[in-house]
């Protein structure tokens, strides 16, 4: 009781802002080593009442603000987090405290609040720790919390057709609520089109550099998908092209994929996108062994040739994939290009037959969105989620020169999720200066 006192006599709350004071006596019982209290704190206009104990048998805090639930503060994480110009180097956000210099062990002997809204915490390694309540409420313990993980993934089927939400090329490039729409879309349904574009192939980098800058593989910065006379791969020829995402031989696939028309073919080379984690859902309700088979086997992809360099790019990944939290992450299929599978030959026909399945449910008419591009829109997919792909298009032998010509190109989704939360910073910062 008398540290507890001292503590206030020290810090002033006991003759300037002392309003509620409430001691629980010693409880080693439950191995509380210090004694709680709840006093008010100033801390920028509101009053607040923390009540903290220190809890030695657990070894962490328990820190209650007013009107909110207690929240567990573990020594360690307090230690390592501390918020003094010692430990902290604000500008940069960064620790300046030395991972190897850390007591993982460290006890936090006694605790007080300044009236300035700052928790003051004694260390038993002899260091004081230095934390604004605003801090211990705020964002990162125990989680930091994604503004991302607050959108929902929206899942559709044919009902999109007709509905891909669009978005006018100049907005996208000039106004940021534009461009805050297009990135929420792409995240929660993984499709959007672009409208009203030059059409000249300097449009998706345009795009490119407005968000980030785009992902340049071995097929260049961006890429040209065109009819040619003398093809050296059937992106070149007028052929239809099947269900996939791009360069599943990679292991960081391409994130999203833009394909820009800059000239439509005269009949035909309409695009089909399908939303497989739709699929994926119903697979596993309706067909659960082949879900199981596409999430288990390793599809082995390769991508060889000469592009923008010569590259022999080999992946050995399952079809779909699961993120840790459970959720799916990632499906890839590109069975146009060269693929096997790596199970031993009585594995075999059972993995063709789930493919089967799935191209099946791929297929289905209730799953398909089709668009045909008009000169000056983009295409914008998610390359983990949509699988596309294209209908056969007419190329008349009697005209020379290009008849049908999109540019791709990527983004990928660290670059687009980046700049998501910086939109979404700057719109909160506007809105409180408003
Ligand atoms: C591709 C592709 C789409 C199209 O070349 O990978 O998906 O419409 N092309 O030509
Ligand atoms: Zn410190
Ligand atoms: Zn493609």
């Amino acid at each position: 009781m008398a540290k507890a006192l001292q503590v206030l006599r020290s810090t002033g709350l006991l003759t300037k802002h002392f309003v509620r004071l409430s001691f629980n006596l010693d409880r080693k019982n439950y191995g509380y080593r210090n004694l709680s209290m709840s006093s008010c704190i100033q801390s920028g206009h509101e009053p607040r009442f923390p009540s903290a104990d220190l809890d030695g048998k657990n070894k962490w805090l328990n820190l209650k603000l007013d009107g909110e639930q207690s929240k567990k503060y573990p020594y360690v994480w307090l230690r390592d987090n501390c918020r003094c110009k010692q430990c902290y180097h604000e500008i940069s956000s960064q620790r300046l405290l030395q991972f190897s210099d850390l007591d993982i062990d460290v006890e936090a002997n006694d605790i007080h609040f300044t009236d300035d809204g700052t928790a003051v915490i004694d260390f038993s390694d002899g260091h004081k720790g230095i934390y604004p309540l605003s801090f211990l409420e705020g964002e990162k313990f125990p989680a930091f919390s994604d503004p991302l993980r607050q959108l929902k993934q929206e899942l559709w089927g044919s009902e999109l057709q007709g509905e891909i939400p669009t978005f006018q090329f100049s907005d996208v490039m000039t106004n940021d609520d534009a461009l805050f729409g297009w990135l929420t879309v792409l995240h929660t349904k993984g499709v959007a089109i672009i409208q009203n574009a030059d059409t000249a192939p300097t449009e998706v980098k345009k795009i490119g550099d407005r968000v980030a800058y785009l992902r340049k593989t071995c097929y260049g910065e961006t890429f040209q998908v065109m009819s040619k006379h003398d093809p050296n791969s059937i992106t070149y020829t007028g052929t239809a092209i099947d269900f996939h995402t791009d360069i599943c031989a990679m292991y960081n696939q391409p994130g999203m994929q833009m394909l820009h028309c800059i000239k439509q073919s005269t009949e035909g080379g309409e695009n089909q996108l399908v939303d497989t984690y739709k699929v994926v859902e119903d697979l596993k309700k309706e067909e659960p062994e082949v879900h199981s088979i596409l999430s288990n086997t390793l599809f082995e992809f390769t991508d060889i040739g000469t592009d923008f360099n010569d590259f022999h790019f080999r992946s050995s990944i399952p079809a779909i994939r699961y993120g840790i939290n459970g959720n799916i992450k990632q499906v890839s299929i590109h069975f146009g290009r060269h693929h096997s599978m790596n199970v031993p030959p009585e594995q075999v026909y059972p993995v063709y037959s789930a493919l089967k399945v799935f191209f099946r449910y791929l297929y289905h008419e209730k799953n398909i969105v089709r668009h045909r591009l008009s000169p000056g829109e983009i295409i914008c997919m998610d390359n983990r989620r949509l699988a596309h792909a294209r209908t056969k298009y007419y190329i008349d032998p009697t005209i020379k020169g290009v008849q049908r010509h999109l540019e791709g190109g990527y983004i990928d989704w660290d670059e687009l999720s980046s700049f998501y939360r910086v939109l979404l910073e700057r719109r909160k910062k506007n809105e409180n200066s408003n």
